[in-house]
């Protein structure tokens, strides 16, 4: 593993398989009966593991992203001190072929709550196989209010 992320997240890589492990377990409750296309997240917090999963609507603009789940959950219980974020996506009844990137919205929400260059996103294919990055990296610019 880079150093970089060692250092950022102190997180071996059992805590990362684990991590993703939480992640097919959120998926295994997404709704998503329009797409077919089955979202997980497990977002590392300083109270533990929340896990999310897409909840998709009728009207499709309403449609709740895995990683917007997680978050909101976490949020709603008033803890806010988030470390990483696994997420797995792939067609219902298929093997997972790609690794699922969080949609700009996601990406968005997290950096409302995270330092961008210490927030860990992992997007796997399976607990072997996964890329690491920072949310500085999938959201480089983006839009802050410095005096929230
Ligand atoms: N989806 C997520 O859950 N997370 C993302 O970051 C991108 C997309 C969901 C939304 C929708 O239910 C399905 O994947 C197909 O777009």
């Amino acid at each position: 593993m880079h150093l970089k992320y060692c250092k950022i997240i102190c997180m071996t890589d059992i805590n990362i398989k684990e991590l993703i492990n939480e992640a097919f377990e959120g998926r295994a409750n997404a709704y998503a009966p329009y797409s077919g296309f089955k979202v997980g997240a497990a977002l590392l917090t300083s109270n533990g593991i929340y896990t999310g999963c897409n909840i998709e609507n009728s009207s499709y603009s309403a449609t709740n992203c895995a990683e917007r789940t997680a978050i909101f959950k976490a949020v709603s219980e008033g803890v806010k001190d988030f470390k990483a974020i696994a997420i797995v996506g792939g067609y219902d009844g298929k093997d997972i072929e790609d690794y699922a990137a969080p949609c700009g919205v996601c990406r968005q929400v997290m950096s409302e709550f995270v330092d961008s260059d210490s927030f860990v996103i992992i997007m796997a294919k399976s607990p072997e196989e996964y890329v690491v990055k920072t949310l500085s990296e999938l959201l480089p610019l983006g839009f802050k209010l410095e005096n929230k």
